[in-house]
């Protein structure tokens, strides 16, 4: 494992004219879904570049910044199963020497959802992963499905500032009784790790009743509000759209790529999750 602190250094990082470096950025506090999109890189690529940045821009909320979990020493003993693993750990005066003014404008797919509850979050999400793309220059990029709606800002992005970087979308990565592994589940007090798992049961349940069919698109979203009414976690939104656009389905019918979508707070601890689902034609 190699540890890159300062920009400078990837001069010294070679990579032969036919080899490929496969990109993970994340904000550390890593876990295993973390650790899964490393090893997807290590097969796909020649070198592998992890990032541990907490990007204070993607942050609407102050308080949130202050409590995301910092592990650095916690995270490189992690990595340290990766042999050859590059961790790129830039500090803030790098990224941001001095206050960012660029603004982006991802339309409707950052009006919805985690865009519309966090607003500018996707801004400083943009910003950073277009500054990491530029210093490692990577040819691919890991992305979990976790944070559907960022997959779907970074493919605009890629494409909008026509970056030559292949985005790997890879699957969420769940505890045994389904929760999404998240690095602020470290945050979670034993009784409200024991609530969040209604999280991904509603989740299923609502990907289920679809599948089986019979059940109006409204009896779905009230299935959804009346099971978290009853439990210790708010519900921020439950959205079923479109796996594409986000745009919340009118109806349910196939052919359709759809996701479902949940923001709930345990406490103070906002979570997100999401499950995706193909309604297909029956021929
Ligand atoms: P972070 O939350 O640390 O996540 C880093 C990457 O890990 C993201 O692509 C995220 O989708 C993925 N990930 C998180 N939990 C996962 C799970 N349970 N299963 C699979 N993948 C999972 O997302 C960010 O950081 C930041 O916004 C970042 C892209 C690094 C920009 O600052």
């Amino acid at each position: 494992m190699q540890i890159i602190s300062q920009s400078s250094e990837w001069a010294s990082v070679p990579l032969l004219p036919h080899q490929h470096r496969g990109f993970v950025p994340t904000m550390g506090a890593l876990h295993e879904g973390h650790l899964a999109l490393i090893r997807k890189a290590q097969a796909q690529n020649d070198q592998v570049v992890c990032s541990i940045y907490v990007n204070p821009a993607q942050f609407n909320n102050p308080e949130d910044l202050a409590r995301y979990p910092r592990v650095l020493a916690q995270d490189l003993e992690r990595l340290a199963e990766f042999p050859n693993l590059l961790v790129f750990t830039p500090r803030d005066e790098e990224m941001y020497p001095a206050p960012p003014r660029l603004r982006f404008d991802f339309g409707k797919l950052e009006q919805v959802m985690e865009g519309q509850y966090r607003p500018g979050h996707f801004n400083g999400v943009a910003l950073v992963v277009a500054k990491l793309f530029h210093l490692v220059q990577p040819h691919r990029a890991y992305f979990g499905r976790k944070d559907l709606q960022q997959t779907l800002i970074v493919k605009q992005l890629i494409d909008d500032l026509s970056f030559p970087i292949e985005l790997v979308v890879c699957p969420t990565i769940r505890e045994a009784d389904g929760l999404a592994l998240s690095s602020r589940n470290r945050r979670l007090s034993l009784a409200q790790r024991q609530q969040a798992v209604l999280i991904p049961q509603t989740l299923f349940e609502v990907r289920r009743r679809i599948r089986a069919g019979g059940y109006p698109l409204p009896d779905l979203y009230q299935f959804v509000e009346e099971q978290f009414a009853q439990s210790a976690l708010r519900l921020e939104y439950f959205q079923i759209v479109h796996r594409q656009t986000l745009e919340p389905v009118a109806h349910l019918e196939a052919p359709a790529a759809l996701a479902l979508c949940v923001a709930a707070y345990a406490g103070e601890i906002r979570l997100i999750d999401n499950v995706v689902l193909t309604l297909q034609k029956e021929l």
